[in-house]
C-alpha cells in the first residue's frame, strides 16, 4: 500500500489525515510531538473505515519514525494566527518548526515528495526545502490551490452555479498581494470577465486576498482547515498517481516569470517526483507586476530568516 505521511496532528494535519484516508490514497501515518493525540485521532480515523467504507490503515505517533516509508509528507506543523495577525508575523515563531520538520523528512522520508502548509507559507516551503537538502521540485508549498478556491467558491456564490464547473487561478505568495486572474479563471471555459461585471470581480479578488483573515476573524482562535487540509491532500494525489496535474502551488521559481530565487505561486504540472514543470503564460506587464510585487514580499521574508539563522 502507498503511504502519506503527516508532519503535525493539529486541525490541517488530522484534517489532510483524514481527508487521504477516506479517498483511500493509501496509508496514512501523523507524527505530532504531542503524546496520544496523533494515535487517538489516527485510531478515531481507523475506526471511522468501517463506517465510509474506506480501506486505508492510519497510524500516529509521537516517534517520527512513524513517517519511514512515506512517498509524500505533507508539513501541518505550525502556528496558526490569531486574529489582527498577518501571516508573516509568525515567521520566528514558525521557521524552527520548518526546520525541525525538514530534518524530519530528511531523516525518516528520505525519498518522499513534501508539501509544506506551514505559514508564512512561502518563505516556510523554503526553510523545509534548505533544510531536507531535497531538490526545490521535490519540495512544493500549498496556497495557490487554497487561494484559488476561495476564488471559486465566491464566483460559485455569485453566480449561483455548481463549484464543479469553477476553475479560478490565483498566483503569487500566500499573502494580501497575491494575484487572483480573473482572465484565467472560467465557469466552463467561459472567462468570469464575461459573466461578472468587473466591479463585482474586484470585489471578489478582494475577499480572496483576505479570505484566510476572514475565517481568522470569524474562528476567534485559529485558522482555516477543512480547504487547507483537502488542498494539500489533493496535491499528494497528483504525486502519487503521477497525474500531471496543473495546479498553482508555491514553487521554486528559479527565473521563470522574471522571478529570482524565490517560493512563490506559479502553475505547475505534478508528478511522481513533485514538479515535472513550470506552466509559463503570457502575463500582460500588470499581472508580471503584481507577480514580481507579491514575490518581492516572499523575498523579503526569506532574507529575514536569513538574518535570523546567521
Ligand atoms: C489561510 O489562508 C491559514 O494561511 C491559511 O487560511
Amino acid at each position: 500500500m502507498r503511504k502519506i505521511g503527516i508532519l503535525g496532528g493539529g486541525h490541517v494535519g488530522a484534517t489532510a489525515a483524514f481527508v487521504a484516508a477516506s479517498r483511500d490514497l493509501g496509508e496514512v501515518a501523523i507524527f505530532d510531538i504531542m503524546e496520544g493525540m496523533p494515535a487517538g485521532k489516527a485510531l478515531d480515523m481507523t475506526q471511522t473505515a468501517p463506517v465510509l467504507g474506506y480501506d486505508g490503515l492510519v497510524t500516529g505517533s509521537h516517534d517520527p519514525a512513524i513517517l519511514a516509508g512515506s512517498e509524500v509528507v505533507i508539513v501541518a506543523a505550525g502556528f496558526p494566527r490569531k486574529p489582527g495577525m498577518g501571516r508573516m508575523d509568525l515567521l520566528k515563531k514558525n521557521v524552527e518548526i520548518a526546520e525541525a520538520a525538514g530534518t524530519i523528512v530528511k531523516t525518516h522520508a528520505p525519498d518522499a515528495v513534501v508539501i509544506c502548509v506551514t505559514n508564512p507559507l512561502d518563505v516556510m516551503t523554503w526553510v523545509v526545502q534548505q533544510t531536507s537538502g531535497f531538490e526545490p521540485a521535490r519540495v512544493m508549498g500549498m496556497a495557490g490551490m487554497l487561494d484559488s478556491a476561495r476564488f471559486s467558491a465566491f464566483i460559485t456564490m455569485e453566480l449561483g452555479c455548481s463549484p464543479k464547473d469553477v476553475r479560478a487561478m490565483v498566483l503569487g505568495g500566500h499573502g494580501d498581494s497575491m494575484v487572483p486572474l480573473a482572465r484565467f479563471s472560467t465557469v466552463n471555459g467561459v472567462p468570469i470577465t464575461e459573466l461578472i461585471p468587473a466591479d463585482k470581480i474586484e470585489a471578489m479578488v478582494d475577499r480572496t486576498r483576505k479570505g484566510g483573515a476572514e475565517i481568522v476573524k470569524l474562528l476567534g482562535t485559529g485558522s482555516a482547515y477543512y480547504a487547507p487540509g483537502s488542498c494539500a491532500v489533493l496535491m499528494a494525489e497528483a504525486v502519487l498517481g503521477d497525474t500531471g496535474r496543473i495546479l498553482p502551488c508555491s514553487t521554486w521559481a528559479d527565473g521563470h516569470y522574471g522571478l529570482g530565487e524565490v517560493y512563490v505561486g506559479l502553475p505547475i504540472q505534478i508528478g511522481a517526483g513533485g514538479v515535472t514543470k513550470i506552466v509559463d503564460l503570457d502575463l500582460t506587464d500588470d499581472e508580471l507586476a503584481a507577480l514580481a510585487k507579491s514575490a518581492g514580499g516572499v523575498a523579503k521574508g526569506i532574507a529575514e530568516v536569513k538574518a535570523l539563522l546567521a
